[in-house]
C-alpha cells in the first residue's frame, strides 16, 4: 500500500479532502468498486445484463462467445465506456482483452449512428492513485501514480495535479505531465489572485484510483464524478470521463444539430475542418466548452482548455468522455447557477466579446459571382432604390486577380475603388473576403505577399523546413503562420498597401481552417506520430490531414497538430489589429474558423449552409450555440448559401435572419440572385418591412451588445435561459429571444400561414400592435401570413427602438420611440447603451450615454447614468406604453399635461416629445 500525505491545516467550507470516502466515494485505500454499485442500480444491472447476454444469444444464434467474466457483467449498458474507441478496426474479442477490458457484443444500432460499445473498461481497470496532496496559496497541489501501464504509447507515469479555487463560483483543474513541460494553449486567461472565500460548490477526491467528484453544496447534486473510468494520460491519448447530472446537455461545437445534445452513444468531434455542414461531421470550428441545465434549473458549465484533435463521447448514464490527442487536461468549471452567469463566467476566462460598430448590425449583402464590380454596384442600387435597408456591400474571391489576397481585378474590378468612394458617400460599408493561402506559384518580383512572407520565413513549413504547399482557390498556396508575430506585422503590411486603393471597412476572413483542397500538402504527409497519431479521433476523412495541412507541419508557436484549431483564432487576431491600426475605429470581422475566445476578435457566420428550410431551422441552434461560446456576432447565410432558393424560403429567412445578430444575405456562384431585390412585389416589400423592423431595433440590440462586451450576456438567447425552472423550454430551438425580453418566433416550413410557438408563463406583447397574450407556458398558434414575423415583447421590458432609415448612419439621427410592455403589477425597466458608433474602447474611455428606464406607479422615468455628447443631438420623439388598463385622463411630461392616444387594446402613446437623449424626464399618467 502507498502512503500518502495527510492534509494537516483544516480546509475552508467547499474544498474538503477526503481520505475515507462519504457517499458515494469508495474508501481511499484499496480497489474502489464501481461509482453506481450500492446505489440500487447492482441488482438491475446485473439482471440486465444477463438478460441482455441471454437475448443476444438468442438473436445472434445463440453463440457470441464465453460467457464474460461476472465483473464485466456488472456494467450497466449505459454505463458502459469505450475501451476501443477506434473506428478503422472491428473490434473482437482478442483485440479488445488484450487491452484488458471486457467484451460484449450489442446489436448492431441503426445504420450511421453508434451504439453501446461491445468493448469496455471493466470495473478494476488500472488508473492513477492519488499519492499526495498538498496546501496551496489558491486550492492544492498533488501527485498521481499510474499503477500499471495502460495500452497507448507512451503513458505518463506521474502526472501533477493543480486545484485552484479560483472564485466562489469558478473552480480550475489541471492535470499534467509532473517531470515534462507540455503543450498548452497560447491563450492569456486570468489568474485568481486569492483563493475563494465562500465556494459555492465543494470537491472530494478519490485515492485509489484517482477521480474527482465535484458538487453544488446548495443541492448536493454532484456536477462531475470521474471515477466512472479510468483516467488515461499517454502522450498523445488523454482521456477523462465523468457522470452527468443530467441529459441536458448544450455547446461542444462546432456541429450541425439540435441545440440539446442527443446522449444516446453521441460522439462529438472537434477539429476545424472546412465542409458543409453536416450533422456528425466536425465542423469549421473547436469550442471545447458544455453547459448542463441540472434539475430545478441550477446550470453549470465545463471547459477544458485543450487546441488538439479531441472527441467527446456522450452516452445515456448521463456520461461524457473527453478524448484528446496532446496537450494537458485543463478544466475550468462555472458554477452559475444560473446559465446566464454561467456563460458570463466562461467569457470571465476566455474574455468578452469586442463590441461591434454599430453598422456591423445593420444588413449586409454579398455574394459569390457578382462578377464585376459594376454588377455588384448595380445591385447596391438597386436596394437603394427600392428603399432597401443595407449596412455594407461584400465581395466574394471573385473581385480578386487570379484569387491572389491584395489584388483585385484590374478589368472586372476597375470600379471597384469608385464603388467604395461611393458606399462611403452613402454611409455605407464595404467588405471583401481574404484567405490565408497565399499563391505561390507567381514570377519572382510580381507578388509581394508571397516573395516578403517567404524572404522573412513566415508560412507555415514542411517538417523539412521548406514552405508547406497545398493549393487553395489560387492554385498552389503557402500558409501564413499567425502564431508567428512577424506574420501580423506582414499582414497589416499588405493590408495598408490594399485599403490605399481600395479602402474597405470589414474583413472576412475565409478558409481558415485552414481550407487546403489537397490532404496534407503537394507531397503529402511524411510518416510519424504527429501525422498518424496512435489514435486518431473521429474527423471527416479519417486522418488529420483530411482537406487540410499536415499536422506535421511547423508552425512558430508549436506544431501544426496542436495549433490546427486555433488558426483561425490566430488570423482574427492579426486581422482586428491590422484593422484597428489601419483605419483607427472599431474592427468588423467576420470569421469561419473559430476558438475560444474569437469573440474579442471576431464573428462567425455559419459557413456553406444550403437553401433548403432545415438549413434554415439549423441556423438557429447554431446561432444560439455560439451565443454559449461567446462569439454573440453570428448569423447564417440568409436564404442559403449553395442550391437555389425560392421566394418563399427566402422571404421566411429573411425574416428570420433580420433577427440574426449578424445578418447577411449570401450566396454561391453560379446560382440565381437572391437579394431583395430580385423578387416579387410582394416578397420584395416583406424582407424590406422585416429589415426597417431590424433598423427599428438597433438601439435595442447595439445595448445588448454592449451588455455582452461589458460582462459576457448573450444577445441572441435560448428561452431556457429565461425560464430556467419552465422544463418545456429545455428543448426549444425553434424560436429565441433577443436579450431577455424580445421573443421571435418564425416560420421554419412552406406552405403555411400560421406558426405554433412555445409562450412562457406571463403576458407578452405583440411588437408591432401592442395587443397583449396571457400564457400559462403554451405552445400557442400564431398567425403568420407571409409578410409577418411573429414578435412578442415580454412583459415588465422597456425596447429603445428608433424610427429606421435605410443605413445605420441614418436611423442613428432619427427620433427614439421607447416601447414600455407592462408587467401584471404595472412595472417595466429597460436601458440604453448609446455612443458614436464606432470609435474605439468608447465605454472604457467614457465617451458614451447610458441611460435607464423604469416604471412604477403609472410614472415612467427616463435617468441618464452618464451623458456624453453623441447623446446631445438625438431626441426621444415617442412613448408607447403597451398594457395601461385603464383610459387616462391626462398625462404629463415633466409634470406638463400632454396630449396621448389611447387604444382599445390598452396602448398608450405619447407623441412629439422632441427630449434629448441626454435628459431625464418623466412621463405620468393620470
Ligand atoms: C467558402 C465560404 O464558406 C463561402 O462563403 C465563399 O463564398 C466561398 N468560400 C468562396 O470564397
Amino acid at each position: 500500500m502507498k502512503s500518502y500525505q495527510k492534509l494537516t491545516t483544516p480546509q475552508p467550507a467547499g474544498c474538503q479532502v477526503e481520505e475515507e470516502g462519504a457517499a458515494p466515494m469508495p474508501p481511499a485505500r484499496g480497489r474502489m468498486a464501481p461509482w453506481w454499485v450500492g446505489s440500487g442500480l447492482l441488482v438491475a444491472a446485473v439482471l440486465l445484463s444477463t438478460i441482455t447476454v441471454w437475448v443476444l444469444r438468442q438473436v445472434s444464434g445463440g453463440w457470441l462467445g464465453p460467457t464474460p467474466p461476472p465483473k464485466c457483467l456488472l456494467v450497466p449498458e449505459s454505463h458502459r465506456f469505450d475501451c476501443y474507441p477506434e473506428r478503422q478496426v472491428v473490434v473482437t474479442q482478442e483485440l479488445c482483452e488484450s487491452r484488458g477490458c471486457c467484451f460484449i457484443q450489442s446489436p448492431l444500432p441503426a445504420e450511421g449512428k453508434q451504439g453501446v460499445p461491445w468493448c469496455f473498461y471493466p470495473p478494476d481497470f488500472p488508473s492513477y492513485t492519488l499519492e499526495s496532496l498538498n496546501q496551496t496559496a489558491l486550492g492544492m497541489v498533488g501527485l498521481l501514480v499510474r499503477r500499471e501501464k495502460a495500452y497507448y504509447p507512451r503513458d505518463i507515469e506521474m502526472l501533477r495535479l493543480d486545484v485552484e479555487f479560483e472564485t466562489d463560483t469558478r473552480l480550475h483543474i489541471k492535470i499534467t505531465d509532473a517531470a515534462n513541460p507540455r503543450y498548452e494553449v497560447p491563450l492569456d486567461v486570468p489568474r485568481a489572485k486569492k483563493r475563494a472565500e465562500n465556494p459555492i460548490y465543494s470537491l472530494n477526491f478519490s485515492w485509489d484510483p484517482f477521480g474527482v467528484l465535484l458538487r453544488r453544496t446548495a443541492t448536493g447534486t454532484v456536477l462531475l464524478n470521474t471515477t466512472v473510468a479510468p483516467l488515461i494520460f499517454a502522450d498523445q491519448f488523454l482521456q477523462i470521463s465523468t457522470s452527468l447530472p443530467s441529459r441536458f446537455l448544450y455547446g461542444l461545437g462546432e456541429h450541425r444539430g439540435s441545440l440539446l445534445h442527443s446522449l444516446d452513444w453521441n460522439t462529438l468531434t472537434l477539429w476545424a475542418r472546412d465542409v458543409a455542414p453536416t450533422e456528425s461531421f466536425n465542423l469549421y470550428g473547436a469550442h471545447p466548452f458544455y453547459l448542463l441545465m441540472e434539475e430545478g434549473g441550477d446550470a453549470h458549465g465545463v471547459f477544458l482548455l485543450n487546441s488538439n484533435a479531441m472527441e467527446v463521447a456522450l452516452q445515456p448514464a448521463p456520461a461524457l468522455t473527453w478524448r484528446t490527442i496532446g496537450g494537458v487536461l485543463d478544466f475550468y468549471v462555472f458554477l452559475g447557477p444560473d446559465p446566464n452567469m454561467v456563460i458570463q463566467q466562461y467569457q470571465q476566462v476566455i474574455g468578452f466579446p469586442a463590441m461591434p460598430p454599430l453598422w456591423a448590425l445593420g444588413f449586409h449583402l454579398c455574394r459569390w459571382g457578382y462578377g464585376s464590380s459594376n454588377g455588384t454596384w448595380q445591385t447596391v442600387r438597386a436596394m437603394r432604390n427600392y428603399q432597401i435597408p443595407q449596412d455594407a456591400q461584400w465581395n466574394d474571391i471573385d473581385y480578386m486577380d487570379g484569387y491572389r489576397d491584395f489584388t483585385f481585378d484590374s478589368q472586372k474590378f476597375a470600379s471597384l475603388p469608385s464603388l467604395v468612394e461611393d458606399l462611403h458617400k452613402h454611409g455605407q460599408r464595404y467588405v471583401m473576403i481574404l484567405d490565408p493561402g497565399i499563391s505561390s506559384t507567381n514570377p519572382h518580383g510580381s507578388y509581394w505577399p508571397f516573395d516578403e512572407g517567404l524572404r522573412r520565413g513566415l508560412f507555415l513549413n514542411t517538417t523539412q523546413g521548406q514552405p508547406l504547399i497545398g493549393k487553395v482557390w489560387p492554385g498552389y498556396t503557402a500558409f501564413a503562420d499567425f502564431s508567428n508575430p512577424d506574420t501580423h506585422q506582414w499582414w497589416l503590411e499588405n493590408l495598408q498597401h490594399f485599403h490605399a486603393h481600395v479602402p474597405f471597412d470589414g474583413l472576412w476572413i475565409d478558409m481558415n481552417e485552414p481550407s487546403n483542397f489537397m490532404d496534407g500538402s503537394e507531397d503529402g504527409c511524411p510518416p510519424g506520430e504527429l501525422d498518424s497519431p496512435p489514435y486518431t479521433p473521429a474527423v471527416l476523412g479519417d486522418s488529420l490531414s483530411s482537406k487540410t495541412v499536415c499536422a506535421s507541419a511547423k508552425q512558430k508557436a508549436s506544431v501544426h497538430y496542436n495549433l490546427h484549431n486555433l488558426y483561425g483564432l490566430m488570423e482574427a487576431k492579426a486581422t482586428a489589429s491590422a484593422l484597428t491600426q489601419i483605419r483607427g475605429k472599431r474592427p468588423f470581422i467576420i470569421s469561419r474558423s473559430t476558438f475560444p475566445s474569437q469573440g474579442r476578435y471576431s464573428g462567425h457566420w455559419l459557413g456553406d449552409n444550403r437553401s433548403q428550410w432545415k438549413d434554415m431551422y439549423y441556423s438557429i441552434p447554431g446561432l444560439l450555440s455560439f451565443s454559449l461560446f461567446g462569439i454573440p456576432l453570428v448569423g447564417a447565410d440568409i436564404c442559403g448559401f449553395s442550391s437555389s432558393t425560392s421566394e418563399e424560403l427566402c422571404t421566411r429567412w429573411m425574416q428570420l435572419g433580420a433577427f440574426y445578430p449578424f445578418a447577411r444575405n449570401h450566396n454561391t456562384q453560379n446560382e440565381k440572385a437572391q437579394d431583395p431585390t430580385v423578387f416579387s412585389p410582394a416578397a420584395r416589400t416583406a424582407m424590406k418591412d422585416v429589415l426597417l423592423t431590424r433598423y427599428s431595433l438597433l438601439p435595442f440590440l447595439y445595448t445588448l451588445f454592449h451588455h455582452a462586451h461589458l460582462q459576457g450576456d448573450t444577445v441572441a438567447r435560448p428561452l431556457f435561459f429565461e425560464f430556467p425552472q419552465d422544463v418545456a423550454t429545455l428543448e426549444l430551438d425553434r424560436q429565441f429571444l433577443w436579450g431577455r425580453s424580445l421573443l421571435v418566433t418564425p416560420v421554419l416550413e412552406p406552405g403555411v400561414d400560421s406558426v405554433t410557438g412555445y409562450v412562457p408563463q406571463g403576458t407578452w406583447y405583440d411588437f408591432y400592435t401592442g395587443s397583449s397574450v396571457n400564457s400559462s407556458g403554451e405552445m400557442l398558434k400564431m398567425s403568420a401570413p407571409l409578410e409577418h414575423l411573429n414578435l412578442h415583447i415580454r412583459e415588465g421590458s422597456i425596447l429603445p427602438t428608433q424610427k429606421p432609415g435605410t443605413t445605420s448612419e441614418e436611423t442613428r439621427g432619427n427620433p427614439l420611440r421607447l416601447i414600455v410592455a407592462l408587467s401584471s403589477s404595472a412595472t417595466a425597466w429597460g436601458d440604453l447603451f448609446w455612443d458614436d458608433g464606432e470609435s474605439l474602447d468608447t465605454f472604457e474611455r467614457g465617451s458614451y450615454s447610458y441611460l435607464v428606464f423604469n416604471v412604477t406607479q403609472n410614472i415612467f422615468t427616463s435617468t441618464v447614468l452618464h451623458a456624453s455628447t453623441e447623446a446631445t443631438s438625438v431626441t426621444i420623439g415617442t412613448l408607447s406604453i403597451f398594457g395601461v388598463q385603464k383610459q387616462p385622463s391626462k398625462v404629463l411630461l415633466n409634470g406638463q399635461e400632454k396630449p396621448f392616444s389611447y387604444l382599445d387594446n390598452q396602448v398608450l402613446t405619447v407623441s412629439d416629445l422632441g427630449i434629448s437623449l441626454s435628459q431625464g424626464f418623466s412621463v405620468q399618467w393620470l
